[in-house]
């Protein structure tokens, strides 16, 4: 696992902004894994910049989102398809029927995550995935005790996750307690990860899936098993990482 230091969020989201921009040189119809949450919005926000800018073009580019809610609406403000849509894919030239994300309002959702998992290995499977992480150590939904071998099913969200979550809800009654979700296995498929964390309340799990021991209660520690994976840490979130010197750091200070 490689390292990137930055000072800040704003630093981290520029960071990943051009890794994924020289993905996109390296290989125009890149299949992107995309996150949502606090920690990637920067981060689309770039990538923005830099299609307005004429340095970037999504028209090849197909993407696949980690994980969608069960039973909200695309149209309901708080799902994972109404954010992608505002805050990162009206604004570039990505052609609709390349994006997907996990339909959380199908009837039989069995079938969803198996139809999902299928239309990733169809699309020749994730180049880059892109990683936000939980003060549980979620990575997607899969929750602490995800069994590892999981690929796209349906989980149970973490009381945890809920509560972290309530912060975009009117209350933490309306926050969504199913998600479908990528399994630990379909991230691990990915030929590239980048996985960010900002801000101190993500401390302790950052050092804990970089140090820990690898195991299903801390699921982002599955990632030290991955042969490429780019790390990109603030100083609040490296802040206990400072405490082992064997790290790699690359970049930053
Ligand atoms: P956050 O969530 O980016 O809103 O902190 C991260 C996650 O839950 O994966």
């Amino acid at each position: 696992m490689k390292i990137i230091h930055v000072d800040d969020y704003y630093e981290m989201s520029k960071r990943a902004a051009e890794i994924v921009s020289n993905q996109l040189k390296l290989k125009p119809d890149s299949v992107l894994g995309l996150a949502t949450g606090d920690t990637p919005l920067g981060m689309y926000r770039e990538l923005i910049k830099k299609y307005k800018g004429a340095h970037i073009d999504f028209s090849k580019v197909k993407t696949f989102n980690l994980d969608e809610y069960c039973n909200l609406n695309k149209n309901n403000k708080q799902s994972y398809s109404y954010y992608m849509r505002e805050n990162f894919f009206k604004h570039i030239n990505i052609s609709r029927r390349n994006i997907n994300i996990p339909n959380g309002m199908a009837k039989d959702i069995t079938k969803e995550t198996f139809e999902y998992e299928r239309k990733i290995i169809n699309s020749g499977g994730i180049d880059l995935q892109i990683l936000g992480i939980g003060t549980n150590g979620h990575i997607g939904f899969n929750e602490p005790q995800v069994k590892f071998e999981a690929l796209t099913h349906m989980v149970n969200l973490d009381k945890q996750t809920i509560r972290d979550n309530a912060r975009f809800f009117n209350s933490i009654e309306e926050v969504p307690t199913k998600a479908i979700s990528m399994g630990i296995k379909t991230i691990m498929h990915a030929r590239k990860i980048i996985l960010l964390a900002s801000g101190i309340k993500k401390a302790h799990v950052v050092y804990k899936s970089i140090y820990g021991e690898i195991k299903p209660t801390m699921p982002a520690s599955v990632l030290q098993l991955h042969q490429n994976v780019i790390c990109i840490v603030d100083k609040e979130a490296s802040s206990k990482l400072y405490l082992n010197k064997s790290i790699r750091f690359l970049g930053g200070n």
